[in-house]
């Protein structure tokens, strides 16, 4: 007789990406010449400065670039973190409540892990991340998901926001800006209504901002600084320097949570790699070369961007809402699929079916 499993694991689902790669393996194994742009794999690696830099660091005959770090991360780099956000975004956060942790992923795993409870309500928008969508159910929480319909331009609906907070059972709303599938970047007045309702109801916003620095048009909200009581913000150096493999992101909100998070990441990771912390520390503290390089990778995924709309303009039976930020196309493709015999069903749906 087989052993039963943990509840929590069984229900995890593989991501639709790493279903796609695997349909994409098949085909590529076949002959078929496919390109992929399922994951959001960033194309312009860190800059030459840095990689440089790294280079000559792994010729010394020294322990400093293997061995264990602190589990929040090396202060220097929280450091440099809290300065990288001071002065990109004006808003003041100490070293004491930054948590460098492996990547985004892990941001979220850990933030979840700090403030969820079984039973609790998570709101998200629809559509959303994939990832929160198959991670949350291992917390065994409800997901409330909003839909944020492009002719709103993706914006959330905050009235339906309140109506949902006022039945008592929410803990969280989680935010993701620049959007991860919309492109859509938040308005200030959204995000100060949300800011507001998460200070009234006592609410946790997780606000997921990989992409902060990838703006075409409009500005980044810094919802810390609108609820810095009531704040998460998650982020990843995967997209900007541009490090996926390399697993390093940070959290930052309110000390007390920051202790907590921390342990967490010290009980799942011990520490975050000590190479990749090294990289970004070289990459945040050479100001000119971070400034040079947000403005040099803008202008590549701007382009891209714009190629990828002209095409998408070309077929017939696809809408989209022009993306102001990340690397993020969302196309409705269902009438073009519903015109050769396919059927749809809702994003959130189909990713929880
Ligand atoms: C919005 C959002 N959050 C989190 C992540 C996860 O980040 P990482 O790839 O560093 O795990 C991603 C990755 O694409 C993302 O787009």
């Amino acid at each position: 007789m087989i052993p039963p499993y943990n509840k929590r694991v069984e229900a995890l689902r593989e991501s639709p990406t790493r279903a796609i790669n695997r349909i994409v393996e098949h085909m590529r194994k076949r002959g078929i010449d496919v390109i992929m742009l399922s994951a959001g794999e960033p194309g312009v690696p860190p800059p030459k400065e840095v990689r440089l830099w790294l280079a000559k660091a792994l010729e010394e005959e020294s322990m400093r670039l293997y061995s264990y770090t602190p589990s929040p991360g090396f202060l220097e780099l929280r450091e440099a973190i809290a300065m990288d956000i001071k002065d990109l975004e004006n808003v003041d956060v100490s070293p004491e409540q930054i948590v460098v942790v492996t990547g985004g992923q892990n941001a979220i795993f850990s933030t979840f892990s700090t403030i969820l409870s079984p039973g609790d309500e998570v709101i998200l928008m629809d559509p959303t991340y994939f990832g929160y969508l198959n991670m949350l159910p291992y917390f065994d929480v409800k997901l409330v998901p909003l839909v944020a319909p492009p002719e709103r331009g993706f914006q959330p609906d905050v009235e339906a926001v309140k109506e949902v907070v006022r039945r008592g059972k929410t803990k969280a709303i989680v935010l993701v800006s620049p959007d991860n599938p919309t492109g859509r970047v938040i308005e200030r007045g959204a995000a100060k209504a949300i800011a507001d309702i998460a200070v009234d109801y006592g609410l946790w916003v997780v606000y997921d901002e990989p992409y902060k620095t990838l703006i075409y048009e409009g500005e980044h909200v810094s919802m810390y600084e609108l609820a810095p009581e009531n704040t998460i913000s998650l982020y990843a150096f995967s997209k900007d320097p541009g490090i996926p493999g390399w697993r390093l992101g940070y959290v930052y909100g309110p000390a007390e949570v920051a202790k907590r998070i921390a342990l967490v990441a010290e009980a799942t990771t011990y520490n975050p790699p000590s190479v990749a912390q090294y990289l970004v520390l070289t990459y945040l503290k050479n100001r000119e070369v971070r400034k040079r390089h947000i403005e040099y990778f803008k202008a590549v995924y701007a382009h891209r961007r714009d190629v990828m709309i002209e095409e998408l303009r070309k077929i017939d039976g696809i809408s989209f809402h022009k993306p102001q930020g990340s690397m993020f196309v969302l196309a409705d493709v269902k009438r073009a699929l519903q015109a050769k015999g396919y059927d749809v069903l809702p994003c959130v749906e189909s990713l929880l079916v």
